[in-house]
């Protein structure tokens, strides 16, 4: 399954997005901050395209490929911006470029539990990959109910300029786990759902969080059985 990829984020669109947030005084290096994007974008297709090599690879020399499918996304102006007043970071080129690692992201869908950990190793353990961040919220789901493993790789990119370490958030689920993540962040940023109801399907989901978890363990179970 091949990537989902991203244009290179539009100039325009980047602007747009900061003269709505009211915070383009704060940040008048607009360039800069073009040019961080540029940058991390330019991460993501390293990224992607070892990604896509494994998942090649995978095709033609194993029976099973843990990859399911892939989907890269650049974050908005808007998130960057929520990003940054929540953790309490200053609101400055040099911030974003120290404090945020997750403005390129790939998201790998795989089909099993264990297929999760196979596309981390095949990834991570590549020469030119270091592993800056790691949290496991498979092992120790959010309260939630959320599962996923997210990693943050850095990979070099070479610019006319010279040679810069990138950081990509690699974000790795099972299609289990991505297709409750997609119902539960829609009931968490709908803002017109009643509060009796988001509680009780917030119940429920955290509750269905772990029978996806145990439905998934047991179909992997007869998957290798018939190996
Ligand atoms: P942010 O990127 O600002 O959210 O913080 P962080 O760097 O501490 O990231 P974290 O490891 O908590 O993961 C953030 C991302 O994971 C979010 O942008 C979502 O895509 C996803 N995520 C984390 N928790 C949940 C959750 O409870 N539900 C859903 N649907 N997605 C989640
Ligand atoms: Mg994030």
């Amino acid at each position: 399954m091949i990537l989902e990829r991203n244009n290179f984020p539009n100039v325009k669109q980047i602007a747009k997005e900061l003269d709505r947030s009211g915070l383009k005084d704060q940040l008048k290096d607009f360039k800069s901050l073009i040019a961080i994007y540029q940058l991390r974008h330019a991460g993501a297709n390293e990224i992607g395209t070892k990604l896509e090599n494994l998942d090649d690879e995978y095709s033609v020399n194993y029976d099973h490929n843990p990859i399911h499918h892939m989907e890269e996304r650049m974050k908005s102006i808007n998130s960057l911006l929520r990003k940054l007043k929540k953790k309490g970071y200053p609101i400055t080129i040099d911030s974003i470029s120290k404090n945020i690692h997750d403005i390129a992201g790939i998201r790998v869908v795989t089909n099993y539990i264990e297929d999760i950990y196979k596309v981390e190793d095949a990834l991570v353990r590549q020469s030119d990959i270091t592993l800056l961040k790691r949290k496991d919220y498979i092992k120790e789901p959010k309260p939630s109910g959320y599962r996923s493993l997210h990693i943050v790789v850095s990979v070099p990119v070479f610019q006319s300029n010279g040679v810069f370490d990138v950081p990509v958030e690699v974000q790795i689920r099972t299609i289990g786990m991505d297709m409750w993540a997609s119902l539960e962040h829609k009931l968490r940023y709908k803002t017109d759902v009643p509060a009796d109801k988001v509680e009780k399907h917030t119940a429920n989901l955290q509750k269905y969080a772990g029978d996806l978890y145990d439905i998934e363990t047991r179909m992997q179970e007869i998957f290798k059985d018939l190996q």
